[in-house]
């Protein structure tokens, strides 16, 4: 059994409290390792990082270099194998399940690879599903979905199912999900992977208009153009920090 040393696994009803201090989060030595039979993949390994209050921060590397898997380890849908990771000052190191799962749902907004849209769902029911844990009414609910599809320009095909959208409609659906729980800090993976140079403007000026309202913004790309948008680029390789032109 991993030491519970934190003091949020005590209380099952925890709400986040603003911190004094600007780091969002502090990662010390995390490594997370697969077993694929016999073998050992170190998809991170040994990485560092803290990330402040309000920063716009592009991940960058190599395809397999470890960039989604950091994004799920800070977004809390997967757990670091070891190593120390404090959130808002708290140690989220060990937090169990269900922490884990209401700060991924009341604190972060997650914009997958691979888009992970529920088929069965309208396009407004896939932007909503994030505010399960939300107490607003339907009608509140409903207007808050289409405020964030017309961010992204979606608005008009809210009662369409994902099957009926291009790739670069999926990820503006994709983005609209990521804000609909007006989280403190986004994690994009790739979130202008096929979109137009057109649609590319539209959503970087979005997530510039989301950082002048205090947002936290860490997002992965191979596109050098939006890699020169952010404020501060990390490259990372073989599951380690490479170059960080913010520190
Ligand atoms: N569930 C898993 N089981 C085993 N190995 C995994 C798993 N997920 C990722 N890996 C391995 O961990 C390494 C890092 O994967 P990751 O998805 O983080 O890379 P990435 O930098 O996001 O790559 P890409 O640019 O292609 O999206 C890769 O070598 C990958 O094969
Ligand atoms: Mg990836």
């Amino acid at each position: 059994m991993p030491k519970m040393s934190s003091r949020l696994v005590d209380r099952p009803s925890f709400e986040m409290t603003m911190s004094d201090s600007r780091t969002v989060f502090e990662l010390q030595d995390i490594r997370r390792t697969y077993q694929v039979g016999s073998e050992f993949v170190h998809a991170i390994d040994g990485l560092d990082l803290q990330i402040q209050d309000g920063e716009f921060i592009a991940v960058i590397g190599t395809s397999g270099s470890g960039k989604s898997t950091l994004m799920h380890t800070l977004g809390f849908m997967d757990s670091p194998t070891s190593g120390q990771m404090s959130f808002e000052g708290e140690d989220v190191s060990n937090i169990g399940r269900g922490v884990r799962a209401r700060l991924r749902s009341t604190r972060i907004g997650f914009v997958f690879q691979s888009y992970n849209l529920l088929p069965k769902l309208s396009v407004l029911d896939n932007v909503l599903l994030p505010l399960i844990y939300g107490r607003q009414n339907s009608i509140n609910k409903k207007e808050l979905g289409y405020s964030v599809l017309k961010r992204v320009g979606m608005e008009h095909r809210a009662s369409h199912r994902p099957s009926q959208l291009s790739g670069g409609e999926r990820q503006r659906v994709a983005i609209a999900r990521s804000l609909v729980n007006k989280p403190r800090l986004i994690l994009a993976d790739e979130p202008t992977g096929n979109l137009d140079t057109k649609n590319r403007g539209r959503i970087m000026d979005l997530f510039g208009s989301l950082l002048d309202e205090g947002i936290t913004l860490a997002l992965v790309t191979h596109d050098d153009v939006v890699a020169q948008y952010a404020q501060r680029r990390i490259r990372m390789q073989d599951g380690k920090i490479v170059e960080d032109d913010g520190r």
